[in-house]
């Protein structure tokens, strides 16, 4: 983390919530963040499609920012079942995730079509956090940096820049497993990442850029991958549903 950049600590309910223990954790966040003066972090949730709207109206003007995990690459037409950034933005989203490797992998999302998804949320005025990262496989094979290389400069479109995307570097292996990499290597992934970005966008922009980390993130390790300097914040998804452990990693930002 560096001081031009303001941390983001951003939580994935994935498909988790219904009803009222969505709201009810949605409004305890809310809370937390209207008590709290002066936050030097943004925060937000990204509840499944079902609840945003109810927890829009939880969060209210508390500060806590609202988004969705998904959208489609069209603005509207016959597309059953799927929904547009354009409706996302509708609703308050002011960010949505894209290319996360649960839907890369359970519904064969490649590079191009996350790239169209961000340039749809670009459209409707959401910030994309496109989602990034290797198997463990790829790990294992020394491909790391080639794996990332190439999910950035794929799906990351031209119009890219600090003010409407996040790039949330996220290891297939450390999701939901409680395993990470060492801070070594997750610092190593992020220098590698602002590199890329410097030479396709410029260092302006590179510079400005959010690089998250995501992957068994929690308030025990939080502090110490907060501190790493191309670390600009957090993509939570187990400890974003427990509002102790999500306030406690917010809190622990630089
Ligand atoms: P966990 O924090 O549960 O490992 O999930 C990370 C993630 O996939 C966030 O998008």
């Amino acid at each position: 983390m560096t001081a031009n950049r303001r941390p983001l600590i951003a939580g994935n309910w994935k498909m988790n919530g219904r009803g009222d223990d969505g709201l009810v954790l949605a409004l305890q966040l809310a809370e937390r963040m209207k008590a709290k003066k002066g936050a030097t972090f943004d925060i937000l949730v990204c509840p499944p499609f079902t609840l945003i709207y109810g927890v829009g109206q939880a969060l209210d003007d508390s500060g806590v920012g609202l988004g969705a995990q998904d959208c489609h690459a069209i603005e509207s037409g016959a597309y059953t079942g799927d929904v547009s950034a354009a409706m996302l933005a509708d609703l308050g989203c002011a960010y949505v995730i894209v290319g996360h490797s649960e839907r890369r992998a359970g519904h064969a999302e490649i590079n191009s079509l996350v790239r169209a998804k961000a340039e749809a949320a670009h459209a409707a005025g959401l910030i994309a956090i496109i989602c990034i990262g290797e198997t463990e496989a790829e790990r294992d094979a020394g491909k790391t940096l080639d794996v990332v290389k190439d999910q950035l400069s794929g799906s990351l479109p031209d119009g890219a820049g600090a003010a409407n995307t996040v790039v949330a570097y996220e290891p297939v292996w450390a999701i939901g497993t409680g395993r990470t990499p060492t801070n070594d290597e997750v610092q190593e992934v992020h220098a590698f990442i602002r590199a890329e970005l410097t030479a396709r966008f410029g260092p302006s922009e590179a510079q400005g850029l959010r690089i998250l980390y995501g992957g068994s993130m929690n308030p025990n390790n939080a502090r110490e991958l907060l501190a790493l300097s191309d670390v600009d914040g957090g993509l939570i998804g187990g400890a974003s549903l427990r509002c102790e452990d999500f306030w406690s990693i917010a809190q622990s930002c630089p």
